[in-house]
């Protein structure tokens, strides 16, 4: 039974990892973790200045250590950043210990989505949606990679939810069944 693994949600920026994972978090009453909070809180700074001061290396780095010390943990909700997949050894750690999921949307849905965010240093120079597009574009063959993928597009918090939930391959919420409950009664 894989009732113990973490639920790992991966994907673009905007596609609604944060949104998706406290929800989840919330459904599975598990302890959710959202690896850019937790990299502001170590750094004691917000990611635009950890990238501005430090620059993206030291991040991905933080990010690297971050998600070792994640996949030693079980029972989470974990929404990593958007940029965990380039490093292929980093889904290679959360799968080994957790479901890995790749949220996604159409490109006009995450320029919508972000249009208004001033906390996404990747996104700060030249025009926003030309930045998403080129980003996206080179990122998709890693999005693409994760067997697991649910879109995002047009559905509500609570439809998402339940679509992750049916890419667990042994569901938390399996209830057992009349003859399971006699099995163990006897
Ligand atoms: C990044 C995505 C951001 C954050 C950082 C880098 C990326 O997270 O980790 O700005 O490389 O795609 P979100 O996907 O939560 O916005």
């Amino acid at each position: 039974m894989h009732t113990s693994l973490n639920i790992v949600l991966v994907g673009f920026m905007g596609t609604g990892k944060t949104t998706i994972g406290r929800a989840l978090a919330d459904q599975l009453k598990r302890d959710y973790v959202d690896m850019d909070i937790e990299l502001e809180a170590r750094a004691s700074k917000p990611i635009p200045r950890i990238f501005a001061e430090d620059g993206e290396p030291v991040f991905r780095r933080m990010e690297r250590d971050l998600v070792v010390e994640l996949s030693r943990r079980s029972n989470l909700v974990i929404a990593a950043g958007g940029g965990i997949v380039l490093n292929p050894d980093n889904i290679r750690d959360l799968s080994a210990t957790g479901h890995v999921i790749c949220l996604k949307a159409t490109s006009d849905e995450i320029i919508h989505r972000v249009s208004g965010s001033n906390h996404r240093p990747l996104l700060e120079e030249g025009d926003k949606a030309g930045r998403i597009l080129k980003l996206l574009m080179a990122r998709q063959p890693f999005y693409d990679a994760i067997p697991a993928q649910v879109d995002t597009t047009g559905k509500t918090v609570a439809e998402v939810v339940a679509e992750v939930l049916e890419k667990i391959p042994y569901s938390i919420f399996q209830i057992p069944s009349k003859q399971e409950n006699a099995r163990k009664e006897k």
